[in-house]
């Protein structure tokens, strides 16, 4: 699919695989990624959502030049990274899964030995520095030492770190939030959507759906090596069967009759989940006359009811549901 800007990708992707050769020979080789096509455009960002061990670090390694692939085509704005790694490389930056950055720098020495490593001047890396701890929010954290901070503050620093790569031009994030509080969570996306707006391009991938929701310009959602699902969160949801769910809670405090009118709705529409106080319904079309009078009625009843449009997630998980199956 091709970027939502104008202009070269800043990333481009073609027929991309990898194959991880098995430690005991006769055991099967894992297809890591399969034949994949990507393109990421200036300013834009691209998540990627798949579950544990569908490929998305291994591509993100193979993009960062960290990691071989057996064919395809990597570019990074237009630098083709198999043939010209390290002019590559300069135009990008990443932030690992699991990351060991030495943590007895204060937070300003470590962000300035990256971009002293990247290739800056002192002076210019001094200021440089000075500029991205405001930007990330940690410039009253600037003298503590790494290990003193709390998760989300090193995530941050990661992030800054990242961005005193002098050219880079797309930053991969691999889980940029795992394990953050819902507000650390959401000052990472503050920083991370500023980025955006600077201009970078960043790919990134996560377990929060809500996440990709929220940054993300298209998202692929990748199952064993593939991408089963690839464009913008709302033709990702428009692609699904139904377009609305109909949630009511508080099932086991109902009175008889309401009871029977919530059992009677699984005659008519899907029953997507359902606990002892919980359920839900999936609606095709939940603005229809016959399902908004369907919610008076049961409000009428006394039922605690509520429609709500699809969600990136339902499409998510109908989507890996179909494969897994
Ligand atoms: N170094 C390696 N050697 C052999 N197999 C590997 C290696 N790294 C990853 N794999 C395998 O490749 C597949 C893809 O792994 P990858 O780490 O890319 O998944 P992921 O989508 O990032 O998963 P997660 O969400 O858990 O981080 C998995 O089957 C994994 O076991
Ligand atoms: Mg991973």
């Amino acid at each position: 699919m091709a970027p939502a800007s104008g202009g070269p990708p800043v990333l481009e992707v073609r027929g991309l695989s990898k194959r991880y050769k098995p430690r005991k020979r006769g055991s099967p080789t894992t297809l890591a990624n399969d034949g994949l096509n990507l393109s990421v455009g200036r300013g834009e960002i691209v998540a990627l959502l798949g579950p544990n061990g569908a490929g998305k670090t291994t591509l993100l390694r193979q993009i960062a030049g960290q990691l071989l692939p057996d064919g395809g085509t990597i570019r990074i704005a237009g630098v083709d990274m198999i043939a010209r790694p390290l002019a590559a490389k300069e135009r990008l930056s990443v932030i690992p899964q699991e990351c060991a950055s030495s943590e007895s720098l204060t937070v300003r020495e470590t962000v300035l030995l990256f971009g002293r490593i990247k290739g800056l001047e002192r002076k210019t890396a001094t200021q440089r520095t000075q500029e991205i701890l405001v930007e990330v929010g940690l410039q009253d954290e600037s003298e503590k030492l790494v290990r003193e901070l709390s998760g989300g503050l090193k995530r941050r620093v990661l992030i800054a770190v990242a961005m005193s790569a002098p050219a880079a031009e797309l930053l991969l994030l691999d889980e940029p939030t795992t394990g953050l509080d819902p507000e650390a969570r959401r000052s990472v996306w503050r920083v991370i959507l500023g980025l955006k707006r600077r201009g970078l391009s960043i790919l990134l991938t996560t377990h929060y759906i809500e996440e990709a929701e929220y940054l993300a310009d298209r998202v692929v959602v990748v199952t064993h090596g593939r991408f089963v699902v690839h464009g913008r969160v709302e033709e990702i949801r428009a692609g699904l069967p139904y377009q609305g769910r109909l949630e009511v809670r508080a099932l086991d405090r109902l009175s008889p009759e309401a009871r029977r009118r919530v059992d009677a709705l699984g005659q008519r529409w899907k029953e997507a989940l359902r606990s002892d106080s919980y359920v839900r319904f999936e609606i095709p079309d939940p603005f229809s006359r016959e399902t908004v009078s369907e919610l008076g009625e049961l409000t009428s009843l006394g039922v605690r009811a509520s429609l709500s449009p699809v969600s990136l997630e339902d499409a998510y998980l109908a989507v890996v549901g179909a494969v897994e199956e």
